[in-house]
């Protein structure tokens, strides 16, 4: 087998499982579950409506570019959302299979091993699929700590840099000068830029929805968007992480050889699927209903958690990145094992850099879970992060 299997690191939820093993909750309490990034609300039926009408679709074999019609359906989307042109939908925009095997397969695509010894930068803090995608490729994963400056990485040999934003798990939008320095970086050293902006659609003020790479691109004079593909999805967008839908976006000569890639992959899109998707991106209305549904979890759980322990709203996503008063993964066991509540220790989403974790002493708490309707404090959903109150005041 291919040895560089091993180099994976074990995925942060058999961490979680191994973590947990022997605990047992109070049978009393109800279990929830904080600690998945999968949304709960339901799939719009506009999308599940346009999806079981187009069941006859399943007797063809779908194209791995997409048909024209949803390409142009995402061109148009990126267009409004951003305020940019509408890229263009033959050579700009590629549907994937959701966002994260597009992470994942755009590193096999992107890294040359002949140019030397590859790196590929991640956040840290970070979604696991970027250090894996790396490894498999053949490149050595670089990690740039939460709020440390860009340029205080080292970018020689860097080939590929995923950024997210809003990010996995700290919510954090990156601002103008963000990209403009990212760009920067990436003329310098000829690295590509993997955007995911899966939680892009996830934000709380309404008239300041997360800037996009593709719009930083527009903005900075960059209109072809060298050496940028931004990954987007509508897994959470449109509560439909089932669908298996999302897109690639940007450099055309990128999106080219990727699509190459995946023609011998085998990553086409079911046209049921890809009916469903074309409704979905052409619909507002439902994502705002999505955004009014997390913003109001927020609202009932800060309270209850922001003192004492720190934590604040983020800029977009679905998460709160709590600091824990003692080490994370003891806090989360404590969590299951004396209320029936899972959430992610910090540590399993980030590596040690420079002697410093940023994911020590952090919880990952996926704000997903429905908002009870009847308890005495009408958060029922939610009474084991109110349990976090209590742990840190001991
Ligand atoms: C940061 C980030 N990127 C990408 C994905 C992948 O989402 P999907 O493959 O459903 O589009 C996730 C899923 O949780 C995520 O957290």
């Amino acid at each position: 087998m291919n040895p560089r299997l091993g180099r994976l690191q074990p995925y942060p939820f058999e961490q979680l499982r191994a973590l947990l093993a022997g605990v047992t909750p109070p049978a009393s309490l109800r279990p929830i579950n904080l600690s998945i990034g999968e949304p709960k609300h339901p799939t719009p039926a506009l999308v599940t409506d346009a999806l079981a009408g187009a069941l006859d679709g399943l007797s063809a074999y779908p194209a791995t570019a997409g048909t024209p019609a949803l390409r142009e359906a995402i061109a148009e989307w990126l267009g409004r959302r951003y305020g940019i042109p509408a890229p263009d939908a033959a050579t700009q925009v590629l549907p994937v299979n959701g966002s994260r095997e597009a992470l994942f397969s755009f590193a096999q695509a992107a890294i040359d091993p002949s140019r030397g010894e590859a790196r590929v930068a991640c956040p840290n803090p970070f979604y696991q699929i970027y250090e894996g995608a790396a490894l498999l490729a053949g490149a050595q994963p670089v990690y740039l700590n939460d709020g440390a400056p860009l340029e205080s990485l080292d970018w020689r040999g860097v080939q590929l840099a995923y950024v997210c934003s809003p990010g996995n798990p700290t919510g954090r939008v990156l601002g103008p000068d963000d990209w403009r320095r990212l760009f920067e970086l990436s003329d310098r050293h000829g690295f590509v830029i993997a955007s995911d902006e899966c939680y892009s659609e996830l934000y709380y003020d309404e008239l300041r929805p997360p800037l996009g790479a593709l719009q930083a691109a527009r903005q900075l004079g960059r209109g072809g968007y060298e050496r940028i593909v931004a990954f987007s999805s509508l897994s959470k967008r449109s509560n439909a992480p089932g669908l298996r839908s999302g897109f690639a976006a940007g450099d055309a000569a990128l999106l080219r050889a990727f699509l190459l890639y995946r023609t011998y992959h085998g990553s086409a899109m079911s046209l049921p699927s890809q009916q469903a998707s074309i409704a979905a991106w052409r619909d507002e209305a439902h994502v705002r209903e999505n955004r009014r549904l997390y913003a109001e979890k927020y609202r009932a759980v800060l309270p209850l958690i922001e003192p004492p322990l720190s934590t604040a709203m983020p800029d977009g996503g679905f998460y709160l990145w709590v600091r824990t008063p003692v080490d994370d993964a003891a806090f989360a066991r404590e969590l299951q094992r004396q209320y029936n509540v899972l959430v992610l220790p910090g540590s399993f989403l980030s590596r040690e850099v420079a002697g410093r974790n940023p994911g020590q002493n952090r919880l990952r708490v996926a704000l997903v879970a429905p908002l009870g309707r009847s308890n005495s404090n009408g958060f029922a959903g939610f009474t084991g992060v109110r349990v976090l109150l209590t742990m840190s005041s001991r």
